[in-house]
């Protein structure tokens, strides 16, 4: 068997016994996106989207909390798009296959011929259906397993309320196939419908039309009537109640946190009004969000209509909020404009998040915005050093074979947001505003690559605006390593005075007093300690907590920049508190930067084995691979692949 690497390895041999061209076309300039595009080669699916394509999925589900199991069937609409295909290849991973027929002309259904392959890390195992007849509808009846690598199960005693247990999925990158069998490749976009039946004191929800006064009763209907990739699938079920916002928007959430959650979150009308001020409709009626227990492993997921949200960002003071406008900014740049495949993830994450921070700026202000944009923007220049150039570039220039990238990194967060912002300045809001308005209309519900992007940007901006930006620049943005030099800056006068009270104490000074630092926001105390050097004397970490009790902070930004100081600098004060977020927390941006220092040295490393070995219950499966991952490498063990 080979093995395959996620990362910087290729995957030569792995995926496919033959890769089709690494095709650039996508949808031609003014094609309505209903003619079925040209296949994109995507190595994280076995799907031939050029044969076939789902256009419709009918699942119809039972939630079984104690076998710990999807179990049903997923039936497809298909659209034959080569007429010699006669097969339907499905991505699989750990579902048990029980039986497969397909809808025959006279409108009987048969049983199909099916071979299951031999799972293959990190795709999982490749479903090929024999289709002679070319099925308009094939039907696959299935169950999950307790492990599916895309579903979390919580006892109740992991919930908040203690009495009933928890489900929810996280498909992307590549974990749909964990509990629906599909075609896992974002270049496929279908409509879908669920029957899902569950216990009947549990809530069931999904990325589709949740009714927000749906009789609780075991037996939910789902339907999501614009096409969506598979990574935006999603379900989740548990004690959830629900709190209006407004009319189109609210929070989904156990009892006991859905005040608090819908308090944090009550500015998400003013933000969906503002972002459609910039770029047009929210084109997918409601507006909900569904605050998940700590340890969902991300901060947020941006399902339509139903965005999963991490309860680490309700801290009281609405100063981690960003998130919400993150995944609602998703709406536009991902939902409805689509990467191609995970290669391009920057067209969904950097365009996210300069979207993102233009949704802070109008309604918290310049001054925050520019700050949370200096974070990212120093944490992407501390992190891109360490990077390949393949790793530093936004995109890989078409025609040459990209590796497996099923995580994105801050690359394309950050450096992509920058290179709007790049675009932005050169042109002015009063030009780059429509651009981005007209660029999310005219791709609405298709994917793109970034040569698509590049051309799009050549046709609208470069050429309507001569003199402004060059082609040269935007490859540059787009394909090179670094981050150029015609990079804007961001300059933060609140920033430049914590730097200038964490040198005065550095340098022998006193700590800046309480009625200077009552006025820090989140963003300035993560200011703060981002900027202390690499260690500190333990009496100095003490004289720090004595005065702002970073150990133990309910903030989680701020846990994860001092947890890591603490550590590298062997302050075993911390130690109890930081047992204590690791194990409560699975969300792994705030939690892996801990798990890193701890396993440099023997002592953090044994640490780092226990606090695992006691959270392993509790975490995701996705959690669990990255910690698992850290510690294999730092005891110098090989670690197959892991599909995340
Ligand atoms: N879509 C991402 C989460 C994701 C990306 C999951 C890649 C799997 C693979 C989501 O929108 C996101 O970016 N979440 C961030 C939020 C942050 C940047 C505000 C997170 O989880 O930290
Ligand atoms: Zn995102």
């Amino acid at each position: 068997m080979t093995l395959c690497l996620v990362g910087a390895t290729a995957l030569a041999g792995c995926a496919r016994d033959a890769a089709p061209p690494a095709d650039s076309a996508a949808t031609p300039e003014g094609t309505p996106a209903a003619t079925a595009p040209a296949a994109h080669f995507d190595q994280h699916s076995y799907a031939e989207p050029g044969k076939v394509r789902i256009e419709d999925l009918a699942l119809a589900l039972a939630v079984d909390f104690e076998q710990k199991q999807l179990s049903g069937s997923a039936t497809y609409t298909l659209d034959w798009v080569d007429p010699e295909a006669t097969q339907l290849v499905l991505d699989t991973r750990d579902l048990t296959i029980e039986k497969v027929v397909g809808e025959r002309a006279d409108g009987k259904w048969a049983d199909l011929e099916y071979t299951l392959a031999d799972a293959q890390p990190p795709l999982g195992s490749k479903l090929t259906i024999e289709a002679p007849q070319r099925s308009e509808r094939i039907r696959v009846t299935y169950r999950t397993a307790p492990q599916a690598s895309g579903l979390q199960w919580l006892t109740p005693a992991m919930t908040e309320g203690g009495e009933q247990p928890f489900m929810f999925s996280q498909s992307q990158q590549i974990h749909a196939r964990s509990w629906v069998p599909l075609q896992d490749t974002p270049q496929v976009r279908f409509t879908y419908t669920a029957h899902v039946t569950s216990p009947e004191d549990v809530m069931v929800l999904m990325s589709a039309d949740n009714d927000p006064d749906a009789a609780r009763d075991g037996d939910y209907r789902f339907e999501m009537p614009q096409p969506i990739p598979s990574y935006l699938l999603a379900i989740a079920a548990g004690d959830l109640v629900f709190e209006p916002i407004s009319e189109r928007s609210g929070v989904w959430a156990e009892p006991a946190m859905v005040e608090k959650a819908s308090a944090e979150f009550a500015d998400t009308e003013k933000m969906i009004e503002v972002t459609e001020e910039l770029y047009g409709p929210y084109r997918w009626g409601r507006y909900d969000m569904l605050v998940l227990p700590p340890s969902f492993p991300y901060g947020g997921m941006e399902n339509p209509r139903l965005s999963f949200i991490t309860p680490t960002v309700i801290v009281g003071d609405k100063s981690l909020v960003s998130l919400i406008a993150h995944e609602l900014a998703h709406s536009w740049s991902g939902n409805l404009v689509t990467f191609v495949t995970p290669n391009h993830g920057w067209l969904n994450e950097g365009v996210t998040s300069y979207v993102e921070n233009r949704i802070v700026e109008a309604l918290y202000g310049k001054e925050r915005a520019d700050m949370e944009t200096a974070i990212a923007r120093n944490a992407l220049r501390e992190g891109i050093e360490e990077m390949s150039d393949a790793a530093q570039s936004l995109a890989i220039r078409p025609g040459v074979e990209p590796a497996v990238d099923a995580d994105g990194s801050e690359v394309a967060y950050d450096k992509g947001a920058w290179f709007l912002s790049f675009l932005e300045q050169r042109f002015g809001r009063d030009v780059f505003d429509p651009f981005l308005r007209g660029y999310f209309d005219h791709f609405a519900f298709q994917g793109i690559d970034s040569q698509t992007f590049i051309d799009y940007a050549k046709d609208n901006l470069l050429a309507k605006h001569p003199g402004k930006v060059t082609e040269a620049e935007l490859e540059q943005w787009i394909y090179e390593p670094g981050i150029p030099d015609s990079a804007p800056e961001v300059s933060s006068p609140r920033f430049d005075a914590v730097d200038t009270a964490r040198k005065a104490w550095l340098d022998g000074g006193e700590l800046p007093a309480t009625s200077v630092t009552d006025a820090w926001t989140t963003q300035e105390w993560v200011h703060f300690v981002e900027g202390m050097p690499e260690t500190l004397p333990v009496d100095r970490l003490a004289a720090l907590d004595k005065a702002y009790a970073f150990t133990g902070t309910a903030n989680g930004e701020i846990a994860q920049r001092w947890y890591p100081l603490a550590v590298r600098s062997g302050y075993g004060e911390a130690n109890e508190e930081i047992a204590e977020f690791l194990q409560r927390v699975g969300r792994r941006k705030l939690i892996m930067p801990t798990y890193d220092a701890l396993v440099k040295t023997p002592e953090g490393l044994a640490l780092a084995e226990k606090v695992l070995s006691d959270a392993r219950a509790g975490y995701h499966p996705i959690t669990t691979g990255s910690v698992d991952a850290v510690i294999a490498k730092a005891k110098g063990e090989a670690t197959t692949t892991q599909a995340d």
